[in-house]
């Protein structure tokens, strides 16, 4: 079996927002590659969290990779504004638009801008809507949670869409990176590893524990 890299993507939207700096640095030195930018807009989830003014002021704080999750409609007003703030992939919703034209237009004009594209599922929509696009797309995002909101308890029926796509990548040797964001812990980590995961969103289960340390390496001791 072909040996993977798994990584780390701490979702800032768990961490303390009056120590962002802080924050950022922490998980920065325990050695995460990506650092997860939750972007919602009170529409398209029920929730509003942060958006270009603070992945502008964080992004070159850090060697990590700015990995922005577009949560709002009209995504393809934003790309510009966040790929000048510093976001190195722009992940937006399958949801966000009615057809596919339009999203393989966004999918276009986000890697016109000579950043990686990436697109979201929710939990309700079928992973076999991924498929026509896995060719354009430089990563996939599985929605393990409804979501809007960090601390939720992971759905089981990712881990089937996370092995379909392992399988499909694999099967058409395509460089797309398989990233699963929500309800991520210690016991979750390694059934998305199991699957076919390259990249693990994780929030609550590392932000706000003095054990931030070990936390993070038991994301990992399964790999
Ligand atoms: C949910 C966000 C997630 C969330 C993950 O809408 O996309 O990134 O912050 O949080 P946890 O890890 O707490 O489930
Ligand atoms: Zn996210």
């Amino acid at each position: 079996m072909k040996t993977r890299n798994i990584h780390i993507a701490p979702s800032l939207l768990a961490a303390d927002f009056s120590q962002l700096d802080k924050e950022v640095q922490r998980v920065a030195s325990l050695g995460a590659t990506y650092l997860h930018y939750d972007v919602m807009d009170g529409h398209f989830v029920p929730n509003i969290s942060f958006g270009v003014p603070v992945v502008a002021s964080l992004s070159k704080t850090h060697s990590m990779i700015n990995d922005v999750h577009l949560m709002i409609n009209h995504p393809e007003k934003f790309i510009d504004a966040f790929v000048k703030a510093g976001a190195q992939i722009v992940t937006f919703h399958y949801e966000s638009f009615a057809n596919d034209d339009q999203r393989l237009q966004l999918i276009h004009q986000i890697k016109k801008l000579g950043i990686k594209a990436g697109m979201s599922i929710k939990p309700l929509t079928e992973v076999d809507e991924m498929i026509p696009y896995l060719k354009e797309l430089d990563l996939v995002l599985i929605m393990s949670v409804e979501p809007g909101f960090g601390g939720q308890l992971f759905l089981k029926n990712s881990l089937d869409k996370i092995a379909v796509l392992r399988q499909e990548i694999d099967r058409l040797q395509l460089p797309c990176l398989i990233e699963v964001d929500g309800g991520i812990n210690d016991l979750t980590a390694p059934l998305c590893i199991k699957a076919g995961v390259d990249i693990l969103v994780a929030g609550s289960y590392l932000f706000g524990h003095d054990d931030m340390t070990k936390r993070f390496a038991k994301l990992l001791s399964h790999e």
